[in-house]
């Protein structure tokens, strides 16, 4: 679909400042009962909700989105046929602030493309011998109304009274309204979009209201999203109700923005009088609770809905095991994605940043496109990239770039943050086997090769400049969370063997010969000069931390032999460091792949399976419905950790799914496009079953094992046009079978007895127990018979810390329910 662009982006006459109402477009036309077909195209420096005849056109929110504007605007296009009628019509218009004209960053810098909102629209009308085109001009008109401020951090205030009746339905008196002006905008800008819009996509009603100890009314929904609330209320005229966001309550129970830092994330609403319903549509907000005041009455939970608002991207990833931890844990990782996919790939949605930081994505892109299909979003990211990397000439760390401190322009190249132009167009290869994915970013992968290049010293390591490092690595001081224990320059090494692998890769799948054996010929000397810096002949690190260990395992930089031993020293780590993770951005998502790739499963499945922080369940002991910035956002007592980077809404971490996913799952794919499946389950650390499926470019497969009876049953569905190798998990003989399209069965006894070899004692705390479903509803019958009324079924993830013995002080009968309690756990025992 094309389109040609005519008319102008227009605007109202005056620059915006902060707080100014949203601006109000109209205009009306004729249309002859001989109308075939009407198309709307719309787009806005802002945020535009388009009206045809008083009703709302389409169902995207937050239109257009966020691109990079200077180089891409995205039109949206609707079939209006429907909503015209033969003589006199009316086309209206909102248009918010939005990312083009409101405060972006910690900054609160404004204007950062242009000082006021503007609006394209182009209506087609097409008759049997002509196409009729109303497009923007002056001859619309420009007011306001009932929206009088909006930004996406501070949020929306609608005084309902102020909507003029009519405003966009033909016969509106716009005489007190002025004339648009046309806005400088070049419409080569415009493009139709290749990534799905954002939505509404799902509602949740909420599970509490609280009265919280000072008296304030908090609405819970019980999960973290992205979105906003929407109220229905009814009272007096005039009476302005205040809904403030927040992921989570201080420890006392009153509402904590500390993780919103500067943005207010506030809506407000004031009642026209009589029954009505409101959502904002020009903010959004990281939240789960919401404090309200000024309700009119009692609110009940009818009146409150969250609506979950995120770019509309097909679900393709699915994931679950027996163990209840473990199952929050991914669920986490998805509503992180959720959150953080509301049209550009976000480090977080709730505080003054929701940038798209590239560093946090180029670790979690496995993660991403197994769970849901990113072609959309990441191609036109890319875009993005390309199109920011050409103006600077470099990567900015974060696309759509937006200037401020910390973010120099150009940014200067960096491991994991700059180095996603080759990395993320590979990972998408990756998934979807499409060479066009890797075409389109050719000339942005090669151009960060050769910025590197000759910033490289005269033995070929990367050894100077500003690296983000291990980033948030937790034994970093807190305010310098790029000062881990992990050499930066090994850090940035490693990744350059990485991403010069990927470029050679590249340049060899699309016939770029030349280009082939250049990278080849510098991988070979960047991996060689990593090797002569840091690795040993026995392949010890120098810089001895979990990090650097999984680097040099998971990148290729080390020989068969070294790789071993180095598996063992990474084991050693992190057996030294009691299973909790000591790896930041860099490592983490390597970590459990390094342990279990190098023979050490065992160690894997403890760091998976710990919770004392900071450690993967550590969050989810504490209640997390998302994956957090730092393993410790919440400290063990509640409060928030006090360095201002405390998101509890950051999918970075969440990059633990693709080790889930691929090893606990064992779905894996052997050649990009997901022709060729390795099924390898890896059962370990007492789980007894899993289950994995994935949409891939030729249908869907799945695995699911579970062991019962100490057999193993492993069923398996292989999509048409793949082949798959399989390999029978805990299987005596260690087969490796060879399957093609369609289901597929086996069971078979265990030489060994496989299970959690767990000793219950009083001191086993409750996630432990949690995780053998037996085991706790017997503990579950005893607690009810010994502390009725105490709601420990509801709270077990959140209380999943505490041992037994914790409970049983708190118990009015101590003795008798010790006695019961080591009754079952004996039992639980032989
Ligand atoms: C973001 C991170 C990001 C980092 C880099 C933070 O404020 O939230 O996730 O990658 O800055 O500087």
């Amino acid at each position: 679909m094309t389109f040609e662009p005519q008319g102008s982006f227009i605007s109202s006459s005056s620059a915006s400042n902060a707080g100014d109402p949203a601006v109000y477009f109209r205009r009306e036309f004729d249309v002859d009962d001989r109308l075939q077909r009407a198309t709307l195209r719309i787009t806005a420096l802002g945020i535009v909700e388009p009206y045809l005849n008083g009703v709302r056109v389409g169902d995207e929110v937050l239109a257009p989105g966020w691109t990079s504007y200077r180089h891409r605007v995205m039109v949206s296009s609707y079939d209006v046929t429907d909503q015209l009628v033969a003589g006199h019509n009316a086309l209206g218009a909102i248009v918010g602030e939005g990312w083009a004209v409101g405060d972006l960053t910690w900054e609160k810098k404004r204007h950062n493309y242009t000082d006021r909102p503007a609006l394209f629209a182009q209506l087609e009308l097409e008759y049997a011998e002509r196409t009729e085109i109303i497009a923007t001009d002056e001859q619309f008109r420009v007011g306001e109304g009932a929206v009088r401020g909006n930004g996406i951090y501070s949020g929306e205030t609608y005084d309902a009274r102020l909507e003029p009746d009519g405003w966009h339905q033909p016969a509106f008196d716009d005489t007190g309204w002025a004339s648009a002006q046309l806005f400088d905008w070049s419409l080569e800008t415009l493009e139709l979009p290749t990534a799905p819009p954002i939505r509404r996509i799902e509602e949740i009603v909420p599970v509490d209201i609280l009265t919280s100890p000072q008296g304030k009314t908090i609405v819970d929904f019980g999960q973290i999203v992205s979105g906003w609330v929407r109220l229905t209320v009814s009272g007096e005229a005039g009476k302005t109700v205040t809904l403030r966001y927040a992921e989570v309550l201080t420890p006392d129970g009153e509402l904590e923005t500390e993780t919103n830092r500067g943005a207010e994330t506030t809506d407000r609403y004031t009642l026209r009088g009589g029954g009505e319903t409101w959502e904002p549509g020009f903010t959004f907000h990281g939240f789960r609770y919401v404090e309200v005041s000024g309700w009119p009455g009692s609110p009940e939970k009818d009146a409150f809905r969250a609506v979950v608002v995120h770019s509309d991207m097909p679900r393709t990833g699915w994931f679950e095991t027996s163990n209840e931890l473990v199952n929050q844990l991914h669920k986490n990782v998805v509503w992180s994605m959720r959150g953080n996919f509301v049209g550009v790939p976000t480090d977080c949605p709730q505080r003054d940043e929701r940038l798209g930081w590239a560093g946090d994505l180029n670790v979690f892109a496995p993660t991403a496109t197994f769970l849901y299909d990113v072609r959309g979003v990441l191609g036109s990211w890319l875009q993005d990239l390309a199109a920011e990397q050409e103006e600077t000439g470099s990567v900015p760390w974060v696309v759509p770039y937006v200037a401020a401190n910390m973010v120099p322009v150009p940014s200067t190249p960096t491991a994991i943050w700059s180095d996603v132009a080759v990395s993320l167009p590979w990972t998408l290869y990756q998934e979807y086997g499409d060479l066009d994915i890797l075409r389109r970013s050719y000339d942005s992968m090669t151009a960060f090769i050769r910025q590197v290049e000759p910033l490289l010293n005269e033995s070929c390591l990367w050894d100077t400049g500003f690296q983000f490092g291990d980033w948030l690595d937790p034994d970093a001081p807190a305010d310098r969370p790029w000062d881990g224990k992990t050499d930066n320059h090994l850090i940035a090494a490693a990744y350059l063997c990485k991403t010069t692998r990927e470029m050679a890769e590249t340049s060899r799948l699309l016939g770029e010969k030349d280009d082939a054996a250049r990278f080849r010929a510098l991988h070979e000397k960047v991996r060689g000069a990593f090797r002569d810096e840091y690795v040993s002949a026995n392949g010890r690190v120098t810089n001895e931390s979990a990090t650097a260990y999984a680097l040099v395992i998971m990148f290729g930089i080390l020989d068969e032999d070294q790789r071993r031993k180095a598996g063992d020293r990474l084991a050693q780590i992190v057996e030294k460091t009691d299973f909790t993770i000591s790896t930041g951005f860099a490592g983490t998502h390597v970590l459990t792949h390094a342990l279990s790739s190098t023979g050490h499963l065992e160690q894997a499945y403890k760091l998976l399976l710990n919770t004392a922080p900071p450690s993967f369940l550590y969050p989810v002991t504490m209640g997390a419905t998302t994956m957090w910035e730092r393993w410790d956002s919440l400290l063990p007592d509640g409060t928030v950790h006090a360095t201002g980077m405390t998101s509890l809404n950051h999918y970075a971490l969440g990059a633990i799914g693709d080790w889930l996913q691929r090893v606990v799952g064992g779905l894996n794919r052997v050649e990009a496009g997901w022709t060729r499946i390795r099924i390898a389950p890896k059962p370990g650390g007492g789980i007894m079953s899993a289950k994995a499926a994935h949409h891939t470019p030729g249908g869907k497969v799945e695995v699911s094992w579970r062991v019962e009876d100490n057999e193993m049953v492993l069923d398996v569905i292989v999509p048409p046009g793949s082949s798959a190798e399989v390999i029978l998990p805990l299987h005596p003989d260690k087969p490796e079978l060879e399957v093609g399209p369609g289901p597929h069965s086996w069971r078979y006894a265990l030489s060994e007895k496989y299970g959690a070899p767990v000793e219950y004692t009083l001191d086993t705390v409750l996630g432990e127990i949690f995780t053998n479903s037996e085991v706790w509803a017997a503990v579950l019958d005893v607690f009810r018979e010994h502390l009725p009324g105490v709601p420990l079924d509801a709270a077990a993830t959140h209380l999943a810390a505490m041992p037994l013995s914790a409970v049983v002080e708190r118990a009015p009968d101590t003795k008798e329910l010790e006695r019961d309690l080591r009754d079952v756990l004996s039992r639980a025992n032989a």
